[in-house]
């Protein structure tokens, strides 16, 4: 098997050690990648630090171009792709396919970011003092940034980081996950095809441990990371003075009113709990329903989730994949099985076949268990019964996490109360926590994270304001 090169600096380039990337659903080895010496990651991230005045001096044509083409041919190449997701993550094709639609868009948008992103004229004039003076208002790159991104969305998570980084003009220094390197790597050789400059991006597929080198590194002033809470929070304490973005984890509500539409809810409930085997971070994993619907809503649920597809990923018709690896499996297992000796009734799964676990739904799970308040990241979920609104909405803030809800109700009056009572990131009416539009703000509050991403919200985040003030002006 050819070993993949990573991307030093913009070219092609192999080290002293290789990573093997298997796919968990056979254990077959899909892909070999070099991985980068020290001294490597040393010229890479000096690269950054080398071309980043001239990053940040781009002409906003040659950002939107490049962002441009890295979309188009993800485009054309999509179908190879989403193949390559599916080997690397497990991820069924049918999901690795909007996968890479999403990042085709991502990119799409930060190209057209970049062309919008002309600062602001501010009128100084307001008082006396202040006549004929006016402030140009814009956001300049923090600098370089250090990319470390996940196994879950390996494709698009990587473009949330990268292409925001390239509309505002800032070198970018992309970690993938060790588990799923090669889309990562792909997607470097499109940005190769690019005009950008040498420096501008490096992907480099380091060992996790190697990670803290990179963080720790000065020439590296922004450190964007997605993955679990323990391994950002311990990023953000290492570096206090860093500007540090965390997308962290969550166990996300799906709240079911009295008055939704309950076959609409099932449906989007059960595809939604188990789509990528629950590796989402807004994947549904909490169920609340008012008590008066809840056996009506779960006579639509436990069949909808039993008809979804199980199997090979590879399979165009399966809904529902192998986790990550057979670890990851195991642990769900387990935690399902410590639920069950706490008191949980399974209604459906709860069964294990190498990575997949079999979609799983949970009633009368204690609440210390940890499929209720840990992040599960499996294709589990709970349900829980509430007398009404207030009920629910009190369960959906009974967590650590606070990244998406989704509430299921046709009043308007509850939408806006759910809007403004729930602790999350976001709130979404009439369907799942799960919905992502990739252009909007995404994050989290409490121990979900700290910032935004979604082009334009990430956009800002690398970027700090600066002011100039113009004086004696005719206005
Ligand atoms: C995540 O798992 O946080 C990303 C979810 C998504 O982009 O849909």
């Amino acid at each position: 098997m050819d070993v993949r090169p990573f991307w030093l600096a913009g070219r092609p380039a192999t080290g002293d050690a290789e990573l093997t990337v298997t796919n968990s659903h056979d254990g077959r080895v899909v892909g070999v990648c070099s991985v980068p010496t020290p001294d490597q990651v040393e010229e890479a991230v000096a690269a950054a630090e080398a071309v980043r005045k001239e990053a940040a001096a781009l002409p906003v044509h040659v950002r939107a171009e490049a962002l441009a083409h890295v979309s188009r041919r993800l485009a054309e190449r999509a179908d190879e792709i989403a193949r390559l997701i599916t080997e690397e993550n497990g991820k069924p094709v049918f999901w690795a396919r909007g996968e890479v639609g999403r990042a085709v868009s991502t990119f799409r948008f930060a190209a057209e970011e970049t062309r919008r992103s002309g600062g602001e004229a501010m009128r100084l004039d307001t008082e006396p003092a202040a006549a004929g003076r006016l402030a140009y208002v814009s956001r300049v790159p923090r600098g370089p940034i250090l990319a470390i991104t996940p196994f879950n969305f390996p494709l698009n998570l990587v473009a949330h980081k990268v292409a925001p980084a390239i509309a505002v003009g800032a070198p970018v220094v992309v970690k993938p996950a060790p588990a799923t390197p090669l889309s990562a790597l792909l997607l470097g050789e499109i940005l190769a095809e690019t005009d950008l400059p040498a420096g501008m991006f490096s992907v480099l597929p380091v060992p996790n441990e190697r990670a803290a080198a990179l963080v720790e590194d000065p020439r590296l002033p922004v450190v964007s990371f997605t993955g679990s809470g323990p391994v950002g929070y311990a990023i953000m304490e290492s570096v206090p003075r860093k500007h540090v973005t965390l997308e962290l984890g969550g166990n996300a509500a799906a709240v079911v009113l009295a008055d939704a539409d309950l076959d609409w809810a099932a449906s989007r409930v059960a595809l939604f709990s188990n789509y990528q085997a629950g590796q989402s971070c807004i994947a549904v994993q909490r169920v609340i329903v008012e008590e008066s619907v809840r056996d009506d809503f779960l006579a639509r649920l436990v069949p909808a989730v039993e008809a979804l597809v199980t199997g090979d990923p590879a399979d165009e018709k399966t809904q529902v994949g192998p986790l990550v690896s057979v670890e990851a499996a195991e642990r769900v297992e387990q935690w399902v099985a410590e639920a069950v000796a706490g008191g949980a009734r399974v209604l459906t799964g709860g069964t294990r076949d190498g990575a997949t676990v079999a979609p799983t739904v949970l009633a009368d799970a204690p609440a210390g268990a940890r499929v209720s308040c840990e992040e599960v990241f499996g294709p589990v979920m709970v349900v829980q019964g509430v007398s009404g609104p207030d009920e629910a909405f009190a369960a959906v803030n009974d967590s650590k996490y606070g990244l998406q809800a989704g509430v299921f109700t046709r009043s308007l009056d509850l939408a806006f109360r759910a809007n403004r009572e729930l602790e999350v990131g976001g709130v979404v009416i009439g369907d799942v926590p799960s919905y992502r539009a990739d252009q909007m703000p995404y994050g989290g509050v409490k121990e979900s994270g700290v910032g935004r991403e979604g082009v334009r919200s990430a956009m800002a985040d690398y970027t700090y304001e600066k002011v100039m003030v113009l004086t004696g002006l005719s206005l």
